[in-house]
């Protein structure tokens, strides 16, 4: 049995992955030595919830691109924890669609219930990983923010659970270098109250853009236009938000469009995206992808092709969060207890290929819901992770889909049951579009 295993990052992947770990102890495995190495001061990844933007308290960059008033875009019973439900977390049915402190504690609920805290070195970021491959080993150098000296240890294996809506993407257009107002990526966005009785654009057409003008407008944006580079996302706006298509330039605070149209502006927000960025790994182990549901060169989506010994989680764009994590990660134990074998290196890549090829013939939401669904029931179909309905949380998915079809502001509004225990959750006592307090005693309480 391997002795030692890395994990990097304690976000949701990391922490599912020493979940997983855990419960595999819990039932008496013998389970490695399991060190988690966590940059940032507490666990939780993007939900861990940051004011700062920029470079942190140690100079390096801010991981976090989570902003207040944050609420799921999907709904809850699509990414609740097989073993560790909602109603297991809360002691009630809770509405579906909860703002980030709520979700926040459901995912560190679960860490705690484990006692999986143990595991982690906060405040350590991993500053280099390679192979030796005279040693068969990992050197995985490390730097403590309080100024201690780095130390490089030998792993076995080393799994990435880093993240990547991190590393802003940024454009840049013609003007943008005499603009007189704020120029900013959703990276560093962190209140919407910063453009109240502003004139907005957001350029991007995906969860971001289409997030950020809603919150914008909601917390008092005299308008948003929002500018798209392929295509609009086509929802029924509310007054004050509309779609152009993409910006060629600003004149001052004048916006052109690609249309010939313009408009006046006072801030812009680039939903731009976000980049794979891995560099603490060394070049040869270096995972390089755009944001797709199936990045090449991972092996069942988790294990780096040219080595499995070093594994990748969370690296796809995602319909699936939480559940999908859990998968990789009890996939990723098996895989270091020696429970299950991978096949050659051929086979994999023959493996890879097919669901790469799949991928290309999705056409549109619902397909590439069903083929994220099929992804993250391969996963579950060789481990021990407990069952739960799959299938109803695709339909949830598509349904959800219709309802943002219907009423961009109305969505988070309507109710899902939980493909885990069958409870049918309550709507939330304030309609979304109308709740300006996201704090979890008031999503959880009466409003009063
Ligand atoms: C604005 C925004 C909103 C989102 N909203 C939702 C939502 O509503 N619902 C949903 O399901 N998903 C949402 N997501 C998706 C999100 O990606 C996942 O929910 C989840 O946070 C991914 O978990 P992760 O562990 O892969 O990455 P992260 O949450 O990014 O965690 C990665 C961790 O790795 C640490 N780390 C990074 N580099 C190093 C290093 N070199 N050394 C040590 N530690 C390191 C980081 O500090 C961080 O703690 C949202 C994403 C964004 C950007
Ligand atoms: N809970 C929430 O409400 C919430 C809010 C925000 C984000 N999120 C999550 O955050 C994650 C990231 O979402 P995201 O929207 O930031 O990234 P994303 O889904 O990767 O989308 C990136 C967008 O940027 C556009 N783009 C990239 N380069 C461009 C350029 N040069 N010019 C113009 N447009 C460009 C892309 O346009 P093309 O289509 O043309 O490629 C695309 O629309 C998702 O998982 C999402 O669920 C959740």
């Amino acid at each position: 049995m391997a002795s030692r295993v890395a994990v990097i990052g304690a976000g949701p992947c990391g922490l599912a992955q020493l979940d997983a770990f855990e419960d595999a102890r819990e039932q008496g495995a013998e389970v490695p030595e399991i060190v988690c190495f966590e940059k940032q001061g507490d666990w939780g990844g993007l939900w861990n919830y940051t004011w700062r933007t920029g470079l942190d308290e140690h100079g390096d960059p801010v991981h976090g691109s989570m902003y207040r008033y944050l609420w799921s875009n999907g709904p809850k019973e699509c990414l609740e924890f097989a073993d560790y439900t909602f109603d297991e977390h809360f002691g009630q049915p809770i509405p579906s669609f909860p703002p980030r402190e709520v979700l926040y504690d459901y995912i560190t609920g679960r860490a705690r219930k484990r006692n999986v805290r143990r595991h982690i070195q906060f405040s350590t970021a991993v500053r280099w990983v390679s192979y030796d491959q005279a040693a068969g080993k990992f050197a995985v150098t490390v730097a403590p923010s309080d100024g201690g000296p780095g130390r490089t240890e030998p792993f076995d294996h080393v799994i990435v659970a880093t993240g990547h809506f991190s590393t802003p993407n940024v454009p840049s257009f013609p003007g943008f270098g005499q603009f007189p107002g704020r120029i900013m990526h959703s990276h560093d966005f962190r209140d919407a109250q910063e453009f109240a009785g502003k004139r907005l654009l957001v350029i991007g057409s995906s969860y971001s853009a289409e997030d950020i003008a809603l919150q914008a407008r909601k917390y008092g944006a005299q308008s948003v236009t929002i500018s798209y580079r392929t295509a609009p996302m086509g929802f029924r706006w509310p007054a004050g938000i509309s779609e152009v298509p993409l910006l060629t330039g600003v004149d001052g605070n004048k916006a052109e469009f690609a249309d010939g149209t313009t408009c006046e502006v006072d801030a812009i927000v680039l939903c731009t995206g976000y980049q794979h960025s891995f560099g603490f790994i060394a070049d040869e182990l270096r995972l390089r992808t755009p944001n797709v549901l199936y990045p090449d060169h991972l092996y069942k989506g988790v294990f780096w092709l040219d080595n499995p010994d070093l594994m990748y989680l969370g690296m796809q764009d995602q319909f699936y969060t939480f559940t999908m994590f859990d998968g990789q990660a009890w996939y990723a134990r098996d895989y270091v207890l020696g429970r299950l074998t991978l096949p050659s290196r051929a086979d994999m890549a023959t493996d890879i290929a097919h669901w790469r090829g799949r991928l290309a013939e999705c056409r549109g939401p619902s397909d590439q819901i069903d083929f994220q669904g099929d992804y993250v029931a391969d996963l579950y179909k060789d481990v021990d992770y407990p069952s739960y309905d799959v299938d109803l949380t695709r339909a949830h998915f598509k349904a959800w889909e219709h309802d943002k079809e219907v009423s961009i502001t109305g969505y988070r509004d309507r109710s899902f049951s939980s493909p885990c225990t069958g409870s049918v959750t309550p709507v939330h006592h304030t309609p979304w579009w109308a709740a300006l307090d996201d704090s979890m005693a008031t999503f959880l309480g009466d409003p009063g």
